[in-house]
């Protein structure tokens, strides 16, 4: 099987923040990726955009070295130069006049115009307003935007009017990387493109879901955001929230933008508030080769989560009755991130108490090692009456589909091309996140007004204790982090 590439339209991408870390560790070395895979049509632009005087050529070296740091490394150099030529830059002040005729004078009449803004969204604004005023940006060119989108419900509304000022919501790409993972667009194909899920997908068969994100980096380097924002805000207010989003919506009636948006805002608005009891926070402690969170922050009082873990249910027909559980943390035991569907025990056991209690489960791995399994229950092999085990039912992608697929794409790669095919099927609607605020953030305010303080817990660990603890009250547990 080999992948197909469908060239898209010619176009200017403008990355405004063109220097800073997100552009060369994932957006451009993405696009490089979708240029070597020729899917970027002859012509295209892409211009860096910051503050920095460079010029074209100063640009293109900049590039150059970032994309030797953060690959692809195995493109030939005439394909490594035909990429680079392709590249612009302006120095462009944000919130002054310098720049902008210039940029302005870039476009070309006929090309789809996107502009990422890959900055802080304090300035968001600054450059909607001027992306307006100077005639650069037309009604149907699109704008990409970053989390955080936002700290909390006020500031994200006050973030969706700045945009709404000057771009409709058909021009706005709120990205959330993990929508564009391959396994989480697959977790959509195998609910939806078979028969065989969605009779037993509801309370009735389902006992409980649990989704697991767990990183084995810290926060080093990046404390002076991570501290103000923490695990609720920086993982599950977005990426576990859309996880959740696309395990329990209802079936949308076309894989199209708006459907799927609707469905998924259904869902938030169904979550139960969180109860205090429900939640539980963590911070790392240190390791023998690397200091605690509260080091890598700087803050020696801190408050912020590195780990979260809470139980909310979804109040609808389907669900009722069925608990979420969430995780996710730094520092943890492995890099694993992964859905598990555990269904209910049978109704009555033929084979007795000794045969022990039994659940199938339907995992989703979305990294490492991307695939689905199905947990089943069989006959341990071998004489001596009737023991049962339950074995998994692997198909790993990479396995499944065979070499020539070739590599997982980087979510970006996927992110970025639908930008341009002007598909908002993978990204954020407004109203979606607000209503996840509207969710996150009694549970945050809870925090902040009781003091409450989180748990240490071992680096290199699965979290602390009353995570565990969390599951263990409801006969239930966590699966193995590896
Ligand atoms: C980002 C968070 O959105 O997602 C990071 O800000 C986190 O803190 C990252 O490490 C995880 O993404 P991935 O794709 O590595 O699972």
């Amino acid at each position: 099987m080999v992948s197909r590439v469908i060239p898209v339209e010619p176009f200017d991408l403008v990355i405004f923040g063109g220097t800073g870390d997100l552009a060369r560790r994932k957006i451009l070395p993405s696009l490089f990726r979708r240029f070597i895979a020729g899917q970027m049509p002859d012509g295209a632009q892409i211009i860096g955009a910051a503050r920095a005087e460079y010029d074209a050529d100063g640009y293109r070296e900049f590039v150059r070295q970032s994309l030797s740091e953060f690959g692809p490394n195995d493109a030939s150099k005439e394909v490594t130069e035909a990429f680079l030529n392709g590249l612009g830059y302006v120095a462009v002040d944000a919130k002054g006049t310098n720049g902008w005729p210039e940029l302005a004078s870039k476009m070309r009449d006929g090309h789809v115009r996107a502009f990422y803004f890959s900055v802080a969204p304090a300035l968001f604004g600054d450059l909607a307003d001027r992306l307006h005023s100077y005639k650069i940006a037309l009604p149907d060119s699109r704008i990409v935007v970053e989390k955080p989108f936002g700290h909390d419900l006020g500031s994200a509304k006050l973030l969706n009017a700045t945009l709404a000022q000057h771009f409709s919501e058909d021009q706005i790409y709120r990205i959330d990387h993990y929508l564009g993972k391959e396994t989480v667009q697959n977790l959509m194909a195998v609910r939806f493109g078979n028969l065989l899920f969605e009779p037993l997908w509801n309370a009735q068969y389902i006992d409980h879901v649990q989704i697991t994100v767990a990183e084995t980096v810290g926060v080093d380097g990046r404390g002076g955001y991570y501290d103000t924002s923490g695990a609720m805000r920086d993982m599950v207010q977005n990426h576990l929230m859309q996880l959740l989003c696309l395990i329990a919506m209802e079936p949308p009636a076309q894989f199209d933008a708006d459907a799927v948006r609707d469905e998924k805002l259904k869902v938030i608005r169904a979550l139960d508030p969180v109860s205090p009891h429900h939640t539980v926070r963590g911070q790392y402690s240190a390791s023998p080769d690397h200091p605690d969170y509260r080091a890598h922050v700087g803050n020696p009082r801190s408050r912020t989560e590195s780990y979260v873990a809470l139980k909310t249910h979804i109040s609808n027909w389907r669900w009722a009755g069925t608990p979420f559980y969430l995780r996710t943390g730094k520092r943890l035991r492995a890099r694993s991130s992964e859905i598990a569907v555990v269904f209910k025990e049978t109704p009555h056991s033929i084979f007795g108490p000794e045969a022990g209690s039994h659940r199938n489960a339907l995992v989703i791995r979305l990294q490492p090692d991307e695939g689905i399994t199905m947990d089943v229950t069989i006959k341990e092999p071998g004489p001596g009456g009737m023991r049962l085990i339950d074995v998994p039912l692997d198909m790993t992608f990479a396995e499944a589909l065979g070499p020539e697929v070739g590599e997982v794409p980087d979510a970006y790669e996927r992110l970025i091309m639908d930008v341009i095919r002007g598909n908002q099927t993978l990204f954020m609607r407004g109203d979606e996140l607000e209503a996840a605020w509207a969710w996150t953030d009694p549970i945050i305010n809870h925090w902040d007004e009781t003091k409450d303080v989180p748990k240490p817990y071992d680096a290199g660990g699965s979290g602390p204790e009353d995570a565990l603890m969390l599951m263990h009250r409801d006969d239930r547990k966590w699966r193995e982090i590896r």
